[in-house]
């Protein structure tokens, strides 16, 4: 089963939503292949059940940790699921640099999201500055064992070098299998083999039509997190279809 995501960030207001999910066609291919779109927060009633219908799961991009409280522009994931989440974006790298999301904070936002039935996808990786410096697997192994202090049975995992996203500059098929199979292997000694075998593992970072199929050929990389080329229709279905699952 391959996994496609599509991360909109702080793209689309509900009509434009609205329109992006008419304009794909229909996937009946459940079982193959499943498309996940994780949307701004005003656009998740909108979009939930045009996308039932296509068969898409609508997710959210964050939620907070605490059930509820004082903390003014924030959203819960009670919230994201009453709208109609049925998975969230945890760790994304623009949370971590931007908005200084750390990973105990995220693994509470991970716990919360397990206690409230939201599926939780797991974003990690490293800065171009950790890869210069040999340090990708440490910190790869610190997200997940300092972000995972829970499982799912849905749980997916995102690797995303930070230095690829939005940056036109996709990590080589090579590059991202040997991450990969690195996070196999850390989810081995964190939940056993059995179990690591079954989480899904996307990879994120300038995802195209013209690479995702080189990346899904990959041993361990099980689908992808797609940017920027998840926001307009076709471009998004060319990448369902350059899967070749379909
Ligand atoms: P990108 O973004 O595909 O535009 O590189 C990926 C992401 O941030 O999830």
């Amino acid at each position: 089963m391959i996994t496609l995501v599509g991360n909109w960030k702080m793209y689309k207001t509900r009509e434009e939503a609205e329109l992006f999910i008419k304009a794909l066609p229909p996937f009946p291919h459940v079982g193959k292949v499943r498309v996940l779109l994780a949307a701004p927060f005003t656009a998740l009633s909108t979009i939930s059940s045009l996308g039932r219908e296509k068969k898409l799961w609508i997710g959210a991009q964050n939620i907070h940790d605490a059930e509820e409280g004082a903390f003014t522009g924030e959203i819960s994931a009670r919230m994201v699921q009453e709208a109609g989440a049925s998975f969230v974006l945890l760790g994304h790298s623009e949370r971590r640099h931007l908005f200084g999301e750390t990973n105990s904070f995220i693994a509470r936002k991970l716990k919360r999201a397990i206690a409230s039935g939201l599926v939780p996808i797991l974003c990690i990786g490293e800065t171009a500055l950790e890869r210069e410096r040999g340090e990708t697997e440490a910190v790869l192994h610190k997200q997940l064992t300092e972000c995972l202090l829970e499982d799912h049975p849905d749980l997916m995992i995102a690797y995303e070098p930070v230095w690829a996203i939005g940056t036109g500059k996709t990590a080589t098929p090579e590059i991202a299998e040997s991450a990969h199979a690195f996070c196999r292997e850390a989810l081995t000694g964190l939940f056993g083999e059995a179990r690591a075998e079954k989480i899904p593992l996307l990879y994120g970072g300038s995802v195209k039509p013209d690479n995702i199929k080189a990346l899904i050929d990959q041993p361990h990389i099980d689908g992808a997190l797609v940017g920027g080329a998840s926001l307009d229709p076709a471009t998004f279905t060319d990448i369902i279809r350059n899967t070749g699952v379909l």
